[in-house]
């Protein structure tokens, strides 16, 4: 099974707008295209019962119009990954092929194997130490390495814990976390390395493409101690790769309590202030948005005038969803979902377009002190 392509995508389209799903529910990005509402695989007990759970909702959501899938190797131990694995050969049994599907996972933390191991720092020792992975200096905050060594070896294990020949998008996961422990040009010198280990994988047909996948890096104030600049990282991907490099993806949290990615103009571009959903469009990347529900926080409770403004929708999940994904520079918005009753809500937003740009402004407006 290779990756995602342009037909593969493009057949995907064909087939869910055949149901329910209208064409606008799709955005292209770098010739594929993709769902407008993905699937994540972060929150979850590492067990049996979840990953059964998983398995079954990555089916339905893919019957339902989703053909994005994030993961990262340190979820659950593993297994939302091999879950992931799982679930892709029960879609090519019903015929929803690998190349028709956009798989994305992340590497930088240090993964357990199933379930947290008894001795961590045992496990850490003889997993990643002795095998000269890294060294004692490399580790962040005990939990966070971006060696090309390690990122080979983690990269191989996604691999075949996803059971695929190509991983579509492969992310640095939040490597704001390296500034906790050391300074700024060493973390420009240990990402300049990573770059050129992914790069390097793309050649080698391992991953299509490549970028960050953030919790606070693009988010905060410039002077925050975790902030990274977009455009820092891009000038990194071009001295390596050229204008032809392969950093096309960034992940950001995004959602109708976490605004900033649209509304803080704390990237720099060519001396001019940008939000990111600005910098990333001027500099060729595409953004997609985790943690769309707030982890789960905005399924109740929105304020009546937000229910106003996005019409149509019967739950706060579905308004909350169409904030994120008709949120000007996103192309995906990833919502975690184990349960097949929230797969149904949610990807019932697909039957609608993203609201227009002078409509989602409209929310900017509102003076919501009128209830
Ligand atoms: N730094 C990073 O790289 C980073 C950080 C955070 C997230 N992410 C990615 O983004 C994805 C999405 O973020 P997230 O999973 O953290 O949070 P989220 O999508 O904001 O929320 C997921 C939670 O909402 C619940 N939920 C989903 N639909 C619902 C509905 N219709 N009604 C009520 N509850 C509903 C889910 O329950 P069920 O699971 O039980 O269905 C789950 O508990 C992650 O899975 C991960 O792939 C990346």
């Amino acid at each position: 099974m290779t990756g995602a392509t342009q037909d593969g995508t493009a057949r995907f389209v064909a087939n869910a707008i055949r149901g329910d799903v209208v064409p606008e529910h799709f955005r292209e990005a770098e010739g594929l295209k993709l769902s407008t509402i993905g699937l994540g695989t972060y929150l979850g007990d590492s067990d049996d019962a979840t990953d059964a759970s998983y398995r079954r909702a990555v089916v339905e959501a893919a019957a339902l119009g989703c053909n994005v899938f994030d993961t990262a190797i340190n979820y659950r131990c593993q297994r939302s990954e091999r879950t992931l694995g799982a679930a892709l050969r029960d879609l090519e049994s019903e015929g929803i092929t690998r190349d028709q599907i956009v798989v994305a996972t992340k590497g930088g933390y240090i993964p357990f194997d199933g379930a947290p191991p008894t001795d961590a720092a045992d496990y850490v020792r003889t997993r990643f130490l002795e095998r000269s992975l890294f060294g004692r200096e490399d580790l962040a905050g005990g939990c966070h390495v971006l060696t090309p060594s390690f990122l080979e070896d983690q990269l191989r294990q996604s691999l075949e814990n996803l059971d695929v020949e190509t991983i579509d998008i492969y992310y640095l996961h939040n490597p704001e976390a390296q500034l906790a422990s050391v300074a700024g040009d060493v973390v420009e010198a240990r990402l300049t390395a990573a770059i050129e280990f992914l790069e390097q994988a793309v050649a080698d047909g391992k991953i299509g493409f490549y970028g960050a996948a953030t919790w606070n890096a693009y988010r905060v104030a410039p002077e925050s101690k975790d902030f990274m600049s977009l455009a820092d990282m891009v000038a990194i991907a071009q001295d390596v790769g050229g204008d032809g490099h392969h950093l096309r993806f960034v992940q950001a949290p995004h959602n109708l309590a976490m605004t900033e990615s649209f509304t803080t103009q704390n990237q720099g571009v060519d001396g001019e202030d940008q939000s990111l959903c600005q910098a990333a469009e001027s500099l060729g990347v595409h953004l997609v948005s985790s943690a769309s529900l707030a982890q789960g926080r905005l399924t109740q409770g929105l304020p009546d005038w937000l229910g106003k403004l996005f019409k149509g929708f019967a739950t706060d999940a579905q308004r909350s969803l169409q904030f994120a994904r008709s949120t000007p520079g996103f192309t995906s918005a990833l919502v975690g979902m184990k349960s097949v009753v929230h797969v149904r809500e949610n990807l019932a937003v697909a039957g609608v377009p993203p609201a227009r740009m002078e409509d989602f402004l409209k929310l900017f407006e509102v003076d919501s002190s009128e209830g």
